[in-house]
């Protein structure tokens, strides 16, 4: 996710306000720390990895000159959390100095073309080569302004970015862009700030102007101006007045972060589907070869797993076993050998029984594959490949956004593998990636029309002492999803199962009202399910779907109903329907009169066994 900020200030030296400024953005990720100043037309820059006090104690980061500068604190994306890859980068003279918060999709390409021009690059980063584009761009149009030759090369760039540029060749001027990353100045007679959230400059002012995607805003101490990339037309946007307190900024405004991280999922699927083809190409190599693929995880992430495992199985005929971390030294730690494949999945790269797992089949020469949300964790230390899920940082204890982008990278592990080995019609191939792709839409669409209905449903059911969460296939997993989910923050005991299940026992709890959340995609056991439903319903059990759109067989049989958007084939399904369950284990919370972000007896990081 990183954090950016950069200022000019009428008097004094920047380092410090940007130093404490970053310190507010920590939240944002915090890998390694870099601050580049300008004093009397020239560079200084310091950095380093490791969080931004730890850097501050050996560098000092607050003894650079000048009053105008940028600084970044990283949430490592591409490179680990070193200091090589910290920002901000330069070009090939040390001239130019760039933080960058986003993905660069085809710095690859541009890489390599910049490479064969006779540049040298130092870092694993994407961020990379925005500098070195900038000097090529200046070097073969001499008369450029340098604002100009910065507008021409991020036109080149494919992808997300907040930027914030400065250069000895222009000494007075902050230059930033904006393309799906966030961007917004701060703005008081002291000086003028970019930043990539508001909480970086709430205490210096509450002034603030948003940049929108496609802009570019050149800094000065005399104010800012902002104008598009594509065609330098000028935009005129006065500054409004923040309301927030520094801790509703850090939560933008939201009351919670698991609220804000629900909210989040669109921008964060954008990010993960944003993935290198390089990374997912050399996992499906791996899992293409494996004799038998086990996917190990805890929690959520074991959630994930299950699912993948349908996936999997769907898509490229590849079967795989799901299995709970904590479980599996007992339960394969004989069996496992130099022909197994274990795909470990967890959000902090952290947790004990995975990482514990992990060991055993390392220590078997098993192969070992991770899928973490904490680049230079653990599990990407240990493991021989690994992917990032892109999901920025995530603060509330239950895992929301990481599990959606979780499944998002492990449906596109299945697609792929599922190319290789040429199990599945181009049309429906075409069909899948299309449906991935709109994903973030779908669940825009959840979150906006759903959202106050879900608060009702939470308001009624408040108050039940059990609940069950049914789906068949793939959505059992969301099932368990959506009630580990209400258990973990809202207290409620509930239990989950394949809805097939339900009559060979759990049924006999059912009684009058009985609150029965079923997941109900329109696939292939869809009319079964209906049957399911109906045992419920014969029993007294109330009904809660989460329904396709217009899903008019279900909505008659249902006390209440959310619906997803139409058309969402049942291999993708978990990520939009797993969101309203998400929402409504949150606001069951509040109903309660719960904190859903520090529930009882719950840690992010479970780093014990
Ligand atoms: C539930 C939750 C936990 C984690 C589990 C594994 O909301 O967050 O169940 O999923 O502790 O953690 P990671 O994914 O970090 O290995």
């Amino acid at each position: 996710m990183c954090g950016i900020f950069g200022c000019i200030l009428k008097e004094g030296n920047a380092a410090p306000l940007i130093h404490s400024s970053l310190k507010r953005l920590e939240y944002r990720g915090y890998d390694s720390v870099g601050i580049a100043t300008i004093s009397d037309g020239k560079i200084f820059m310091k950095k380093d990895q490791g969080k931004i006090d730890e850097v501050h104690k050996i560098l000092n980061l607050d003894d650079l000159p000048g009053n105008l500068g940028i600084g970044h604190t990283r949430w490592a994306t591409h490179g680990a959390p070193l200091k090589v890859n910290s920002h901000p980068h330069t070009d090939c003279t040390g001239e130019i100095m760039v933080v960058h918060n986003g993905i660069v999709e085809n710095f690859m390409e541009l890489k390599a073309e910049l490479q064969n021009l006779g540049h040298t690059f130092v870092s694993k980063t994407d961020t990379e080569v925005i500098p070195h584009l900038i000097e090529e761009t200046l070097k073969n149009n001499p008369k450029l302004s340098f604002v100009s030759a910065i507008q021409e090369s991020i036109k080149r760039l494919e992808g997300s970015y907040a930027l914030a540029i400065i250069s000895s060749r222009d000494p007075d001027k902050i230059i930033c862009a904006r393309n799906e990353s966030p961007l917004v100045l701060g703005i008081n007679g002291k000086g003028v700030f970019c930043a990539s959230d508001i909480p970086a400059f709430l205490p210096i002012t509450n002034k603030a102007v948003m940049i929108n995607n496609g802009e570019l805003v050149i800094l000065t101490a005399q104010g800012y101006e902002i104008k598009k990339i594509s065609d330098s037309t000028p935009i005129t946007r006065e500054p409004i007045t923040i309301e927030w307190t520094a801790e509703m900024a850090v939560k933008q405004g939201y009351p919670h972060f698991m609220i804000k991280e629900i909210h989040e999922q669109p921008e964060t699927l954008r990010n993960t589907l944003r993935m290198q083809d390089h990374y997912l190409d050399l996992l499906t190599t791996f899992l293409d070869r494996a004799n038998e693929v086990f996917l190990v995880a805890c929690g959520t992430s074991y959630h994930a797993c299950l699912a993948a495992s349908y996936m999997f199985s769907k898509l490229a005929f590849l079967p795989t076993y799901p299995v709970y971390a904590s479980e599996f030294v007992e339960q394969h730690g004989k069996s496992v050998n130099i022909d197994s494949t274990i795909l470990a999945v967890s959000q902090s790269g952290e947790t004990a029984d995975t990482l514990a797992a992990v060991t055993c089949a390392q220590q078997r020469a098993a192969t070992i594959l991770g899928l973490t949300n904490v680049i230079g964790s653990t599990l990407t230390r240990i493991s021989r490949v690994y992917i990032g899920t892109q999901a920025g940082p995530e603060i509330g204890v239950a895992a929301t956004k990481t599990f959606t982008s979780q499944l998002s990278v492990l449906a596109q592990l299945a697609l792929k593998l599922s190319k290789k080995r040429g199990k599945i019609s181009q049309d429906e191939m075409d069909c899948l990636e299309e449906n991935l792709k709109k994903m973030p839409e779908d669940v825009e669409t959840i979150v906006r029309t759903q959202e106050e209905k879900i608060k009702q449903i939470a308001h009624k059911y408040k108050d039940s002492k059990v609940f069950f969460y049914l789906g068949r296939g793939i959505s059992t997993a969301t099932a368990y999803e959506g009630r580990l989910k209400l258990m973990e923050i809202a207290y409620i005991p509930s239990i989950a199962f394949p809805a097939g299940e339900s009559k060979h026992g759990p049924i006999s709890l059912v009684e009058n009202g009985f609150p029965v959340v079923f997941i109900c995609p329109r696939d292939d056991s869809h009319k079964t399910l209906i049957g399911n439903i109906m045992e419920m319903k014969a029993r007294g059990a109330h009904i809660i779907s989460v329904i396709e759109e217009g899903d008019e067989e279900i909505k008659a049989l249902s006390e209440e109903y959310i619906e997803v958007p139409k058309g969402i084939p049942s291999v993708l399904s978990p990520i939009p329907f797993v969101v309203p369950l998400q929402l409504l284990a949150y606001y069951t919370a509040l109903e309660k009169g719960l904190d859903p972000d520090m529930p009882r007896n719950l840690a992010k990081s479970v780093t014990v066994k």
